[in-house]
């Protein structure tokens, strides 16, 4: 019994060491370490890509890229679109939200999607 157990740890034991070394030997150095890498870097990028680049932006990368050039660094306003503040104070999310979707009287519509819109209006309000 006891022999058989340790048969089978060992064979296991050699069965994983012999398949890292091969790999670690022969494609592995590249291929593990890419595919290590690769995944590790992926699932960062990929997380970050998802928020970022791929499909959401967060509020603050949405304000610094879309709403920055009209309402300033800080949402104080500038000659091209009004201080943020009195609305960060009294509109909720959502309202801030429809005007960067649907534009309100001179503010066209923004690009953004409905997320988009609803991260940045989050980010509006911790900027006063
Ligand atoms: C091209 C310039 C411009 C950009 C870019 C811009 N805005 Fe505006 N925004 C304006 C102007 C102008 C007004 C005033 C509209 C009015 O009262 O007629 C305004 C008004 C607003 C208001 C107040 C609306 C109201 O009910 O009076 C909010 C909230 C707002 N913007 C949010 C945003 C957000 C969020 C973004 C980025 C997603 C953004 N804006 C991007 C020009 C801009």
């Amino acid at each position: 019994m006891r022999t058989t157990v340790m048969l089978a740890a060992l064979a296991l034991i050699m069965g994983c060491g012999g398949d890292k070394g091969d790999s670690g030997d022969t494609s592995a150095p590249t291929s593990t370490a890419g595919t290590a890498g690769a995944s590790g870097t992926a699932g960062a990028t990929g997380t970050a890509g998802t928020a970022t680049g791929g499909t959401e932006r967060d509020g603050m990368t949405v304000y610094s890229e879309v709403c920055i050039a009209c309402h300033g660094v800080d949402g104080r306003g500038s000659a091209a679109g009004p201080d943020l503040e009195p609305f960060a104070a009294s509109y909720t999310d959502e309202q801030i939200a429809d005007v960067a979707l649907n534009g309100f009287g001179n503010m066209d519509p923004m690009s953004v999607t409905e997320g988009e819109a609803l991260a940045v209006a989050a980010y509006i309000k911790t900027l006063f």
